[in-house]
């Protein structure tokens, strides 16, 4: 008889959410000896990686490094809507006149579109050169030039014969279907995780295309600010993205402010003129509102932009259609960069930390825990932020606390912003793996044990310290933001409707009773779970 929690995974009809990439993807096709994929490879392979075998020793990359490397390969790299025939070897042959290509791919999404990225950045010069400005009819056209182009044939009929179609790469998460079958033919809970995480990670190609559509909206902003930099965060990044998470991006202009040496000779400096206004916010409404409506009048594949300035981090929320991806941009977001970092270096120390955050956060979208809509559910942010605390009180620890590796951080580590300490060790390689060995499966049931009996009434939790706190507060889930350590990243949570108090819980908010219950219900699987 399958095990109760076997019974529970293979049940999950497991709405479209995401789906996330093995971590040795094979790239669809490299036009050029592609040393730059393989080493992309290698660098988001999460350490001790049963789940591939990989026993890798090279030196894994810091978070920065891997930022930085792909943010170059994006600024050489084109998206092109192709047309639907198209024989793939008279399209490298026209794209190569630009110069050679590194590597190349194609997808699907209404319509079919191909990734190029070229060896060098002239090459996309030379595109740029060699591209015209259609004439649409009787309507006029902005003439914007970007890198996102169209191919037209000029003989429609002359590639339909081509023997070897395009195979486009899939963007997409697994169909329920096809993932019922996945999870039910598995032979463990800890098959299952392991299935949940290599059929939703994030693909190589579809962290291209984060990284590709990023780079593109940073060429629309740097027209009003040169040298500003649009950098990705969040689950696109940090390790726990499934294909179909939005895109956090924010718009950084650290660089701008820096740019130019301080030349000071004599009696003398020169300042920029500027114009000011009464706070940072008000600074980052109107730099916000500017873009999106840059975005909305000129970005190519941008659409349904919708300025939220007056949230509590304002930003700007739209879809870029030609990749699919929903995108929040916002404006000097160094502090969830940061937590990016640390979500990256936790989630690549130890492969059993992605393969239990992506039970977990499937496990809650399955039960209406987690919503793709903004509103007062548990974030998959928190649900990760849990994760890591539980797997930092094991024993012996899976995971450091945020104290620790502030310890192990040198001076090259130190990090403050808008006076909070971000600091702690950003290299990899300098952390000691765990010497814990208990398996996912046992951890899944622990997991579930554990905040079954949580005393959410009394207790934080706190991933800077590793160990359960004091509620500072009468919030219903107070887990502590790890850098504003005064702040509380479930506090979207609210108390319960005292109307239809839920017993014994009376006093909890809805989601955390729930959450309760249902953790409480984990381990004796299949009872009926109670509507949301
Ligand atoms: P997905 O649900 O896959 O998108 O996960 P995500 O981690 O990308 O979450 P989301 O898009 O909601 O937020 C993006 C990032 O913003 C997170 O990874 C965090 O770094 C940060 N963030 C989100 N919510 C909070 C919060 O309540 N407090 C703080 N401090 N940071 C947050
Ligand atoms: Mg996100």
């Amino acid at each position: 008889m399958a095990a109760p929690g076997v019974w529970l995974l293979s049940r999950l009809p497991l709405c479209a959410q995401t789906r996330s990439l093995v971590r040795c993807p094979a790239l669809r096709r490299l036009s050029c000896a592609g040393t730059l994929a393989a080493d992309f490879r290698r660098e988001e392979q999460p350490s001790g990686s049963a789940e591939t075998g990989c026993k890798d020793k090279t030196p894994m990359k810091t978070f920065s490094e891997v930022q930085d490397g792909r943010r170059e390969q994006a600024q050489r790299t084109v998206l092109i809507q192709c047309p639907n025939k198209i024989s793939e070897k008279k399209f490298l042959k026209y794209l190569s006149q630009h110069g050679p290509i590194h590597s190349h791919f194609f997808y699907e999404s209404f319509g079919l579109y191909a990734v190029v990225e070229f060896c060098q950045k002239d090459s996309i010069d030379s595109l740029l050169n060699g591209t015209q400005i259609p004439t649409v009819g009787t309507e006029a056209v902005i003439p914007f030039r970007s890198r996102f182009f169209s191919l037209k044939l000029k003989s429609p009929s002359g590639h339909i014969t081509e023997k070897s179609p395009v195979q486009p790469s899939n963007q997409l998460p697994p169909s329920s279907k096809k993932l019922s079958e996945l999870l039910c033919s598995a032979e463990s809970v800890a098959d299952q995780l392991t299935t949940l995480l290599k059929e939703f990670q994030l693909t190589e190609e579809n962290t291209r295309l984060r990284y590709l559509t990023c780079s593109l909206i940073e060429d629309v902003a740097a027209a009003y600010f040169p040298g500003c930099t649009v950098r990705l965060f969040g689950s696109s990044v940090n390790t726990f993205g499934k294909l179909g998470c939005d895109l956090d991006i924010f718009l950084d202009l650290e660089e701008t402010r820096k740019l130019g040496t301080h030349k000071s000779m004599g009696n003398f400096w020169m300042e920029f003129q500027v114009k000011s206004v009464p706070s940072e916010r008000i600074a980052a409404q109107k730099i916000l509102s500017v873009i999106g409506e840059c975005l909305d009048h000129f970005g190519p594949g941008c659409v349904g932009i919708h300025k939220i300035l007056n949230a509590r981090c304002p930003l700007v929320r739209f879809s870029h259609q030609a990749s699919g991806f929903q995108c929040d941009l916002t404006a000097n977001n160094r502090i969830a960069l940061k937590s990016s970092e640390l979500l990256y270096i936790y989630g690549t120390m130890d492969w059993r930390v992605r393969a239990l955050v992506f039970g977990v956060r499937c496990w809650a979208r399955v039960h209406s825990l987690t919503s793709g809509i903004p509103g007062a559910w548990i974030t998959n942010f928190s649900l990760t932020a849990m994760v890591i605390f539980f797997l930092q009180i094991r024993s012996p620890p899976i995971l450091p606390s945020l104290d620790a590796l502030k310890t192990l951080a040198g001076t090259e580590d130190k990090c403050i912003i808008e006076g909070n300490n971000c600091t702690f060790i950003r290299d990899l390689n300098k952390i000691k793996p765990s010497e814990n060995t208990e398996t996912v499966e046992l951890l899944l049931k622990e997991f579930f044990e554990y905040f079954g009996n949580f005393a959410f009434n009394k207790n934080s939790i706190s991933i800077r310290q590793g160990r359960e706190q004091n509620k500072p507060d009468s919030s219903p889930l107070h887990i502590q933001n790890p850098f504003e350590t005064s702040l509380n990243i479930s506090k979207n949570i609210p108390v319960s409707d005292p109307c239809t108090p839920l017993e014994p819980y009376g006093d909890e908010c809805h989601a955390v009773c729930f959450l309760v219950r249902t953790f409480l219900m984990m381990p004796c699987l299949p009872l009926p779970l109670p509507s949301h």
